[in-house]
């Protein structure tokens, strides 16, 4: 196959997958196909929701166009996966999107054609769980009949400077000829360059062990906060005199949530165990990280008995409730844990977040967002998303949403130290 001849099929056009068909449909015959119909409707209207692509980054890409009808991907030679990996309640990899992804390409699939992955899976999947269905469904023959790759996807929702093509991108392929041919395909879109590893498990592994790296990097500074918390010091004074040495690495405390970060590593303990391996140090960090929710609730039930405000029936304002600032994704939102736990306490818990759906939130959680802020309505208001509308606000405005009496609780530390009644 040579670039002039590609036509490329995109399968989910969630987060990762609309950029990635916007770049293509630059430069090659594009396909985006997804089995949710009303997503695929909006992207014809020229409108994302994830708000990952702008209208006109939509009209930027002219031979793009979409479809949930999987007969007009046929005549694509190749295809990419883009569609969820989560886990279960038992936190287990839940791949059956990756399998039904695969089932509906081997009924489209020609000799000859490359299935590239990009879903974050755990090293082993796509030729152990992916390749076999295609194989069996279509009845070709893998590296002979039609061959495949893994491209793992670092895009980063909401930041509007680490751009698909500003990321560089780790390619891999079922054979020494394929790996170069898909690494080709990427280096022609990605600006920042390709990283050609030397095997699919090779890339698979690395894109699960950034995300396994970040959460713990992020366990560790929230155990730090833990103990800085009971020692009365401010955590980010602590890591604002620590990181004036070279390599301290800048994170911060918080709650991790989302689909990437507090899912992947999971993918890795679960091949761990498998292979007769029980990992000790991710699993501690996912349950200090899981636990953080817990905590923040804890933290700010303890200011209010200090400060001798009634904790039944107080009224708390949570600010925030995407799984992180400036994204309206709410998927895996840890806030919910917060709202949960100040409930069982018997507060009255109002949510303000104008990122998120009305509607998802209501349908996913059961909670109805607030559209307006309330003048001295409040005992405690929680700062738990670093969205900039929160920054902007500025002290003077949070604190007029609060009684006479009341506890602001800085989170994500979007106030100046000192600013807050409590920080994380
Ligand atoms: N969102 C991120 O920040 C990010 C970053 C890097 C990697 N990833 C990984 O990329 C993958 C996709 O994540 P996402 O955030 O884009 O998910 P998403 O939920 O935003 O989008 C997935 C899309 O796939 C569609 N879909 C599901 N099953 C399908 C099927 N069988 N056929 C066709 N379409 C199907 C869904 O309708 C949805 O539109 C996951 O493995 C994720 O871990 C995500």
């Amino acid at each position: 196959m040579k670039l002039d001849d590609l036509q490329i099929g995109i399968i989910g056009l969630g987060y990762v997958g609309l950029p990635l068909a916007v770049e293509f449909g630059k430069k090659y015959s594009t396909v985006g196909f997804d089995i949710n119909e009303p997503r695929v409707q909006e992207l014809k209207s020229g409108t994302d929701s994830t708000l990952e692509c702008s209208s006109e980054e939509l009209g930027s890409a002219p031979l793009l166009t979409y479809t949930s009808n999987l007969e007009s991907i046929e005549s694509c030679n190749f295809y990419i996966v883009t569609v969820p990996t989560p886990i279960t309640d038992e936190n287990i990899p839940d791949l059956t999107p990756l399998k039904k992804a695969s089932e509906a390409l081997s009924q489209v699939i020609s000799k000859g054609d490359i299935v590239v992955f990009e879903s974050t899976v755990y090293p082993g999947a796509t030729e152990e769980v992916c390749i076999p269905i295609i194989e069996k469904n279509s009845g070709f023959i893998f590296n002979k009949d039609f061959f495949a790759g893994y491209s793992p996807e670092r895009i980063n929702p909401g930041d509007k400077v680490n751009r698909l093509t500003t990321i560089m991108k780790i390619t891999s392929g079922s054979t020494p000829e394929i790996a170069n041919f898909v690494d080709s395909v990427y280096s022609s879109v990605i600006d920042a360059g390709t990283h050609k590893a030397s095997s699919i498990k090779v890339a698979e592994a690395a894109k699960v062990i950034e995300n396994t790296q970040r959460d713990l990097n992020i366990a560790i500074i929230n155990e730090f906060a833990k103990i800085f918390n009971r020692l009365d010091i401010d955590t980010e004074e602590v890591l604002k005199a620590a990181g004036t040495k070279w390599n301290f690495l800048p994170f911060k405390p918080g709650l991790v949530g989302g689909h990437c970060i507090s899912v992947d590593p999971y993918y890795l303990t679960h091949k761990a165990q498998e292979v007769g391996y029980r990992p000790e140090v991710i699993l501690a960090g996912r349950r200090i990280n899981d636990g953080m929710g817990e905590y923040v609730a804890t933290q700010l039930v303890k200011k209010l008995a200090k400060e001798k405000i009634h904790i039944d029936e107080a009224k708390v304002l949570i600010m925030g409730f995407t799984f992180k600032g400036d994204c309206p994704d709410v998927r895996n939102t840890k806030i919910i844990d917060i709202i949960k736990e100040l409930q069982d306490f018997n507060m009255k818990v109002d949510v303000y977040d104008s990122w998120a759906s009305k509607d998802e939130v209501k349908n996913e959680y059961n909670i109805e967002l607030i559209d307006e802020l309330k003048h001295e309505e409040y005992d405690a208001i929680v700062l738990a998303v670093d969205h900039s509308e929160t920054k902007n606000m500025g002290i003077n405005r949070l604190r007029s949403l609060g009684k006479k009496q009341h506890i602001i609780y800085d989170v994500k530390h979007v106030l100046s130290i000192g600013e807050a009644d409590i920080r994380l």
